[in-house]
């Protein structure tokens, strides 16, 4: 099983589509998912997100579809390895509005960089957010990523332009958070009598 703490990572699912349109859909959701008009989508839109989910399958990236207790679905994550001699995966997560702000999102992205480098063989993973996404940022940041360029200008949204910043991590520096973590771990004191 793929599992984080409190969720599971499942591939794409026929049963799925309704749920993934409907998030994509979302008018706060959309802006922060392309640069595009930020529309009410339709059918075509639904095929393009099916299609897009079940070619991830074939071509061997991650494509976690994330439920809570496996009812519900709580989004979507994947990495897409555009570059494989460069051992470099495009990294996108998007989650239901009603979940944001409970650590899900960093659950899920420790668990998939993590499984990037251990399992999947990159040696970095990469990704764009604009720059008024100031959630994502921030859970990006707290897991890792670091800022490493930005296009300028490249998002007109809701009456002002933003940049879209483009960020990465690198396997040597996650191994030394790691690194770090079970260290700082080894460190602590036992203060426990039966210690
Ligand atoms: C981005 C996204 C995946 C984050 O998931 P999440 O579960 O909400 O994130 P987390 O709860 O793990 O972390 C969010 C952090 O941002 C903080 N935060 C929330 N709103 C914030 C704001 N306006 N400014 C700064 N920080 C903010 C939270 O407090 C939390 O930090 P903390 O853990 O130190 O308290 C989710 O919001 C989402 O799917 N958004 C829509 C799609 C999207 O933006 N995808 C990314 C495109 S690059």
């Amino acid at each position: 099983m793929f599992t984080t703490d409190r969720l599971q990572l499942r591939g794409f699912e026929p049963s799925d589509a309704r749920s993934i349109f409907d998030l994509r859909n979302n008018p706060s959701v959309q802006p922060t998912m392309s640069n595009e008009y930020v529309v009410p989508r339709g059918l075509k839109f639904m095929e393009k997100l099916v299609a897009n989910a079940e070619e991830a399958v074939i071509h061997n990236n991650l494509e976690g579809v994330v439920p809570s207790d496996g009812r519900e679905l709580v989004g979507t994550t994947s990495i897409t390895m555009t570059h494989p001699k460069n051992r470099d995966g495009d990294f996108v997560i998007v989650l239901s509005p009603k979940f944001w702000g409970q650590g899900y999102g960093e659950e899920v992205t420790r668990w998939v960089v993590d499984h990037a480098f251990r399992s999947l063989g990159l040696h970095r993973v990469s990704l764009r957010v604009f720059d008024g996404n100031e959630r994502a940022k921030k859970m990006y940041r707290k897991v890792g990523f670091v800022e490493e360029g930005r296009q300028r200008k490249v998002h007109w949204v809701d009456g002002h332009w933003e940049d879209s910043v483009l960020m990465g991590i690198l396997q040597e520096e996650w191994d030394l958070d790691a690194h770090r973590a079970r260290a700082s771990v080894a460190s602590i004191p036992a203060t426990d009598p039966l210690f």
